[in-house]
């Protein structure tokens, strides 16, 4: 399983090394828990050989490109009022004192262009496919919190369109999705989402700032973490350079649709 982390599956769980974050994931997974969120693993501690222990989530986790039956509409829609749900039970979850959360390796640090003045609540942060666990063409719950940490409603959201609109150049794009106007996709999961118009109206900025930002953190992170360079030097260096492109030339129209 898996490509950065060594996750194995043990009957009803699975197993992943235990990082620095992984106390701060668990508690943040258990005060999910707690407000009824029940689309995400359980925390089950730490067992004995060290490891990090997550309820397995039975179901379908597809790769990137998506399969033509998780790029419908109908998928999109469901994404957004999940992580709705998402925030709406994070809300008010305060890490605890000396919290450590995850991030890409080797993050720069000035930090990059900051995409909100001030965090609103904890969130999943990297909605790439093969986080969402589907079960009969439909999304369930979303794995892999590792990157979690404070954002906001909308930057978090982005991360959702950037995979899944997708905010992506044509040639990125799932074959079913390559040829679509991702436009409407947008607005219709900003509303299923139930964005303010205060809200919507930082979408694009928010999403030309992480396109710009990602280009630097992938960059970065390939200088210090062989995985991320294997992916920088097949392909991603590339990928990440036409999504920021293509985002800064549709953001005018992007954002015309959203006011
Ligand atoms: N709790 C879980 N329930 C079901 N499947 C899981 C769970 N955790 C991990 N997996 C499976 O293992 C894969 C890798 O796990 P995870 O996403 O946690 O690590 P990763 O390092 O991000 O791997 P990748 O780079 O493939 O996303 C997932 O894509 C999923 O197929
Ligand atoms: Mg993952």
């Amino acid at each position: 399983m898996g490509g950065v982390t060594d996750v194995v599956r043990l009957g009803a769980t699975v197993r992943r090394p235990v990082r620095p974050f992984t106390a701060t994931v668990q508690a943040y997974l258990r005060h999910l828990r707690e407000r009824g969120f029940d689309a995400a693993p359980e925390a089950l501690g730490v067992d004995d050989q060290g490891r990090e222990v997550l309820s397995f989530v039975p179901g379908d986790v597809p790769v990137d490109p998506l399969p033509d039956d998780v790029t419908t509409d109908a998928v999109l829609l469901d994404l957004a009022r999940l992580v709705r749900r998402l925030h709406d039970a994070a809300e008010g979850w305060a890490p605890p004192p000396g919290a450590v959360f995850g991030s890409i390796p080797g993050t720069p640090d000035p930090p990059l262009e900051p995409l909100f003045e001030a965090p609103e609540l904890v969130s999943h942060q990297d909605y790439c496919p093969g986080n969402v666990v589907f079960r009969d063409g439909r999304p369930v719950a979303f794995i892999d919190f590792d990157l979690a940490r404070p954002t906001t409603r909308v930057a978090d959201l982005v991360n959702l369109l950037h995979w899944w609109a997708p905010l992506r150049d044509p040639v990125d794009r799932a074959p079913a999705l390559a040829d679509v106007d991702v436009v409407p996709r947008v607005l219709a999961a900003v509303e299923a989402y139930g964005l303010t118009a205060a809200q919507r109206a930082q979408v694009v900025p928010v999403a030309v700032r992480r396109a710009r930002n990602v280009v630097h953190a992938m960059r970065a992170a390939a200088d210090v973490d062989p995985v991320f360079r294997r992916w920088w030097e097949t392909g991603t260096a590339e990928e990440v350079v036409r999504t920021r492109d293509w985002l800064a030339a549709e953001a005018p129209r992007l954002a015309e649709a959203l006011a």
